[in-house]
């Protein structure tokens, strides 16, 4: 089965799309910010050396990332399932040991689905997120709010802020996005496997030219 990378600035809608794409065609969601955040809210200590860079909207160091994703692509379930990855690689320095994951018998990216949208639309998706502190569902009190304000339309949770949805960490998020994960455009591009999607759209039509694009049916 196909390993596919979402790539695409914060708030563009990577986890939004990979979990309609999940609940259809069973393939695994590995996103490195949730597992960073399950980390923070288990206090364990890699957590801990988390946290501040994340609250800080930077990127936590490649060394760590590129140890966690060691094992998670290793894992039978990422052959057989297929899995789409939301967050990794985002860097340079993380596509390249990517590869040479590739090159000791990790399955190979088959696409890159490239999300975009303008910076101002990003700003509003991510002030306006909120999640369920119990189930994790996500929200949005713009554009998909939940039925009654502050309360779980899934499963009656509280909902939340992100810690990093303040409008400076969004900010701080979308120049690092520039800086350092922009250039995995190129690095994707090189090899013809980028897919361009126009990302502003509603996110049923996201999907669908995401099936379209990659045949998935
Ligand atoms: P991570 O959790 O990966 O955050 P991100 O990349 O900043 O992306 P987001 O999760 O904010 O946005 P999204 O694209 O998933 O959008 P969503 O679908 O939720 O990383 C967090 C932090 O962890 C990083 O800053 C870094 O510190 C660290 N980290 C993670 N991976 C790392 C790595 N590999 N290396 C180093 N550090 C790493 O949608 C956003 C909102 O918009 C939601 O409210 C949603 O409902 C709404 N929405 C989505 N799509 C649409 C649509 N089409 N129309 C209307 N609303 C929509
Ligand atoms: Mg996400």
């Amino acid at each position: 089965m196909a390993i596919y990378v979402l790539l695409g600035p914060p708030g563009v809608g990577k986890g939004t799309l990979a979990e309609m794409l999940c609940a259809h065609f069973g393939f695994l969601h590995i996103s490195t910010g949730d597992i960073l955040r399950e980390e923070v809210r288990r206090g364990s200590e890699l957590g801990r050396r988390a946290q501040s860079f994340m609250d800080s909207g930077g990127l936590v160091p490649d060394e760590t990332i590129c140890a966690i994703m060691a094992s998670r692509l290793q894992e039978d379930e990422v052959r057989r399932r297929g899995c789409l990855l939301d967050g990794f690689p985002r860097t340079l320095p993380q596509a390249e040991a990517f590869d040479r994951l590739v090159s000791q018998g990790a399955p190979a990216v088959e696409r890159v689905v490239l999300l975009q949208a303008g910076d101002e639309l990003l700003m509003q998706r991510l002030t306006a997120r909120r999640v369920c502190g119990a189930c994790r569902a996500v929200f949005n009190v713009l554009f998909t709010p939940p039925r009654q304000d502050g309360v779980c339309d899934k499963c009656g949770g509280a909902l939340e802020q992100r810690g990093d949805d303040t409008e400076a960490t969004a900010r701080a998020r979308l120049r690092v996005y520039g800086q350092q994960t922009e250039p995995l455009v190129r690095f994707y591009d090189q090899r013809g496997l980028v897919l361009r999607v126009d990302a502003s759209q509603d996110k049923h039509e996201v999907r669908s030219q995401v099936c379209a694009a990659l045949h998935l049916a």
